[in-house]
This record gives C-alpha cells, sequence and structure tokens, in this order.
C-alpha cells in the first residue's frame, strides 16, 4: 500500500513537472501584489497603487489622491526598488474629492513612458511637472480635465513623445506645436478654440490630428500644407460654412481618413482638396451640400478612387449635377459613395435610375 502510494506520488511529480515544462512559456502570472518588491510597502503608497506586470513593467495608479500633498508624500516618501514606471494613472471619475493642481515635485523620483489624467479639476499643468519623462514620456492623455493652461512649448522637450491628447477640457489658446516626435494631436471639445494658422508647421511627423467640436468657423488656408505624413484628420462637429482653395493639401496624398461630418458646409471651392490618398475614406455626412458639382467634385472622386466617400444627411438634389457620377462610362465614381447617402428625396443615391439622366441631362 505504502509502495503504491509513493508510485503515484512520483507519476503526479513527474506529470505536473512535465506539463510546467511545457506549458512555461505560455503560461501567464497574475499581476504581482500591489504591496510586494519590485514595488514600494502599501502602506508607504497610499493613496497610490503600484502593480507589476510579467512583463516587468511597472504601474502607478494614483486615481485616489485628493491633495497634492498627499500624492507628493506618497511618491517622494516610499521607497522604490525602481524608478522607470511605464504608466501612471489618475481617473477621478468616481472620487467626490479631486485634484485641482499638479506641482512639478508631485512625482517624485519618477519617470514614465505613459501618463493618463483624467477627470480631475485640475486647470493647469506647471512647465516642469513632467520634466523627469523628458526622455521616457511616449504617450501623454490628458483628456476630461479643466485645463485652461499647458506648457505647449515645452512639447519640443520631449525626445520621444508620440502622442498628445488634451481633449475635452478649457483651452481656448492652442499655440504652434514645435515636435520632431509627435504623431498624434487631439484638442477635440475645447470650446472655441484658436489657433495660429501655422500652428502645425513645425510638427512635421503629425498623423492624425483631431480637432472636432471646437466651434471651428473656417479653417485656415494651408494648415495642412507641410504635414507629409498626415493621415487622419478630423473635424466633425464644428461649425465650418464653406471650404476654400488649399483647405487640405498635404504633399504626396497622404490623407487616408478626413472627417468633415456634422458641420454645416454648404460650398466647396474646386481645389479645396488635394492631398487624398486613393484609399481615402472621406466622411461628408450631415452637412448641407445640395449639388455635387463636377467642377468641385470629380477631383476628390478621382483622388479618392480606391475610398469611400459618405454624404449621408445632405440635402442632395440629385439632379443633373451628378449626371457626371451617373453616367461615367466606365462607372468608376458611383461606388465610390456609402450605401447611406440618400437624395433629399430619400432615394439612395447609388441605386436612381440612370435613365433619367441619360434621357433629362445635356450630355458633354
Ligand atoms: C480607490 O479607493 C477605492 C475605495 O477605497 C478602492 O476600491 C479602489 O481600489 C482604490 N483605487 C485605487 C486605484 O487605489
Ligand atoms: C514625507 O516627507 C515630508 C518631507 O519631505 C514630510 O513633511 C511628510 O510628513 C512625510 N510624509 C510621510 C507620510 O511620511
Ligand atoms: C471624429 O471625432 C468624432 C468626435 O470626437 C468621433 O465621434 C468620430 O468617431 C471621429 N471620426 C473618426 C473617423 O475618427
Ligand atoms: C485646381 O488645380 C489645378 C492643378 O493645380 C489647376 O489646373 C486648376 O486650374 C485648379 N482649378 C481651380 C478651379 O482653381
Amino acid at each position: 500500500m505504502a509502495e503504491l502510494l509513493v508510485i503515484t506520488t512520483l507519476i503526479i511529480i513527474s506529470a505536473s513537472l512535465t506539463s510546467c515544462y511545457f506549458t512555461e512559456k505560455v503560461r501567464v502570472k497574475p499581476p504581482i501584489a500591489p504591496n510586494e518588491w519590485p514595488c514600494p510597502l502599501a502602506e508607504e503608497l497610499t493613496p497610490c497603487i503600484c502593480t507589476a506586470d510579467q512583463n516587468y513593467n511597472l504601474f502607478m495608479d494614483c486615481s485616489n489622491a485628493t491633495t497634492i500633498d498627499e500624492l507628493a508624500d506618497a511618491l517622494n516618501n516610499a521607497t522604490f526598488p525602481f524608478y522607470i514606471f511605464l504608466e501612471m494613472t489618475i481617473d477621478q471619475e468616481n472620487i467626490a474629492n479631486k485634484l485641482n493642481t499638479i506641482k512639478h515635485y508631485a512625482f517624485g523620483a519618477l519617470t514614465f513612458e505613459r501618463i493618463n489624467i483624467h477627470n480631475t479639476d485640475i486647470f493647469s499643468i506647471d512647465e516642469n511637472v513632467f520634466s523627469l519623462s523628458y526622455e521616457t514620456l511616449k504617450y501623454l492623455d490628458l483628456s476630461k480635465n479643466a485645463l485652461a493652461d499647458f506648457p505647449f512649448e515645452t512639447i519640443s522637450n520631449y525626445h520621444i513623445l508620440d502622442s498628445l491628447i488634451v481633449s475635452d477640457n478649457k483651452f481656448v489658446d492652442l499655440p504652434q506645436i514645435t515636435s520632431s516626435t509627435l504623431k498624434t494631436l487631439k484638442v477635440d471639445g475645447n470650446a472655441n478654440l484658436r489657433f495660429q494658422d501655422f500652428v502645425f508647421r513645425d510638427a512635421p511627423a503629425l498623423h492624425t490630428i483631431s480637432m472636432s467640436s471646437i466651434n471651428l468657423q473656417s479653417l485656415p488656408t494651408d494648415i495642412f500644407s507641410t504635414l507629409a505624413n498626415i493621415e487622419v484628420i478630423n473635424l466633425s462637429g464644428n461649425d465650418l460654412v464653406e471650404l476654400e482653395v488649399d483647405s487640405f493639401n498635404p504633399p504626396g496624398n497622404p490623407i487616408l481618413s478626413l472627417t468633415l461630418s456634422n458641420n454645416m458646409i454648404n460650398f466647396v471651392r474646386p481645389n479645396a482638396t488635394n492631398g487624398l490618398n486613393s484609399a481615402c475614406s472621406f466622411y461628408f455626412g450631415g452637412n448641407d451640400v445640395i449639388d455635387l458639382e463636377q467642377e468641385t467634385w470629380q477631383s476628390v472622386f478621382d483622388q479618392a478612387y480606391e475610398g469611400s466617400l459618405d454624404f449621408t444627411g445632405n440635402p442632395l438634389r440629385c439632379g443633373c449635377d451628378i449626371a457626371w457620377i451617373m453616367l461615367d462610362p466606365t462607372d468608376k465614381y458611383r461606388p465610390l459613395i456609402t450605401e447611406t447617402t440618400n437624395c433629399q428625396s430619400g432615394e439612395q443615391l447609388i441605386s436612381l435610375d440612370k435613365n433619367f439622366f441619360t434621357m433629362h441631362c445635356p450630355q458633354n
């Protein structure tokens, strides 16, 4: 009986060793409990929480900090085995007493690659707040705070900053952005945001610009003309009425997604858009365009010949103005229009009967 027990035990041990050996590579360890090495002791770090993942990354969450001193004490006084953190998060959506300021000493000696601060009452960011992270920071997301002020002039100090997101704050001025690394800039939802005509001229790496819902009434000519890498532009939910010549003219046709939805655009000048990629998605829903005149629009369709164009929710007349689309000999324009694009009458544009155009529109 005893022998049997020993043998059974050996079998179990060897089986579990084998399975351990074979599963080692895919096994996922749970995040390390927040009160042990490589983090500081949890009681020293309150109200912040430190965690590590299986790739040896360190994370800090200080969402529960209610005063700047509480935050600064925790991050300055705790004993840190390591100072290089992947991410800092402060999200105070469900916190009653929110932080209303942040100071340069708040983060102690820590550096971060990603910083997320949301739903606080912070209205201003000091010049040096993130200066220890000048060489490490890639992603800075300060959306949904009360910011009216940010040291935009320090952006060039960040060596590898890729994304700056300051949407849904209270900015009224966006100064000229200077950065050779910045790819994504989002300033959506800052009411009445003002900026200079050449705001992006010294940020040549920009790839995505999102400026929705900023009460934009007109777009400066040539604002994107230096951005050879610009792929995504979002200007939805603004107050644009007209698009002038050279509104979207970056070199090399890089624009893959151009969103102008939910403005009040009723007039687009020929050559407003010259930089669309052949695969561009052009979102123009919810505007006030009645006619898709050939003089203006053929070139847009020609640029986006492998893409799609959406005019949902425009009061389209669908008369002889679109004969050039309906009667093109190779029918190359009609299939680019989205299925949800209807005429003012409610008819789906792409399924209109071509014969009406043949019969009623002068041919050229
Ligand atoms: C914040 O405090 C609440 C309530 O004590 C707790 O449930 C939560 O885990 C804390 N979050 C962090 C990130 O410390
Ligand atoms: C942290 O250090 C500061 C001085 O640097 C001190 O005033 C404060 O009481 C300390 N906080 C804790 C929790 O030890
Ligand atoms: C443009 O911005 C609006 C508002 O922020 C958003 O809902 C929409 O998804 C964005 N469009 C694209 C194509 O990113
Ligand atoms: C649009 O640009 C093209 C090419 O630069 C030019 O030949 C044409 O005259 C322009 N059209 C208008 C209406 O400005």
